[in-house]
């Protein structure tokens, strides 16, 4: 009779009789197969996050990117009031969590006048505070200050900060998002000017962004 093929883990089974070897090799057969047909399942569903996060970006690109999303009912917003809104990211998917909520300021200038700002300094980032009482943001990071309507007021900051684009629909505030504000996308200049940063023994000029 001819040699069975053994599988890994296999034992000895030279002692049974035919009999038994075949059943024993059938029954050893079937496991080593399930085994490869469970860890291919392990393997594929571990995969699936992965393929999505390195692939996600590419594929959500076109459909959500600048999308226009709601983040309120306009009575939600005080007149002159600026607070943070939290909004939910229209790129985001499920695996982001929590770093789908996208933080900004938002300000109700008079009835039908708002501005919402990134909460990215226009420095290197970090988020900046509103501070009720001086009507300013600033940051912590390197001392950015900023104005109101979120012109720069002082630091290292170039200019002021970034504001998403928004409009009112239906009693809803509106914004641009999917895209942080910057600009290299559609960050709103109207009426900021961007400081020109000069040496401490020159005069500090500034140009229209
Ligand atoms: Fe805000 Fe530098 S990151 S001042």
């Amino acid at each position: 009779m001819s040699e069975l093929l053994k599988y890994p883990g296999e034992s000895d089974t030279d002692n049974l009789p035919p009999e038994g070897k075949k059943a024993a090799h059938s029954r050893r057969a079937f496991l080593f197969k399930l085994s490869l047909l469970l860890n291919g399942a392990v393997g594929t569903v571990l995969a699936v996050p992965l393929v999505r996060y390195l692939l996600g970006p590419a594929m959500k690109k076109d459909s959500a990117t600048g999308s226009w999303i709601s983040i309120g009912e306009v009575i939600e917003f005080s007149i002159g009031q600026t607070r943070l809104v939290d909004f939910q990211s229209p790129v985001a998917s499920l695996s982001d969590g929590e770093t789908a909520k996208i933080p900004c300021w938002v300000r109700r200038a008079s009835a039908q006048q708002f501005q919402v700002f990134a909460v990215n300094c226009a420095h290197l980032g970090c988020p900046v505070r509103w501070f009720v009482q001086s009507k300013l943001f600033m940051c912590p990071c390197h001392g950015g200050v900023y104005y109101e309507d979120g012109s720069r007021a002082s630091g290292p900051p170039e200019r002021g900060l970034f504001e998403y684009r928004s409009k009112v629909t239906n009693g809803s505030l509106m914004i641009h998002a999917g895209d942080m504000p910057t600009l290299a996308t559609h960050a709103s200049c109207a009426g900021k000017s961007l400081i020109q940063i000069e040496p401490a023994s020159n005069a500090m000029g500034s140009k229209s962004c």
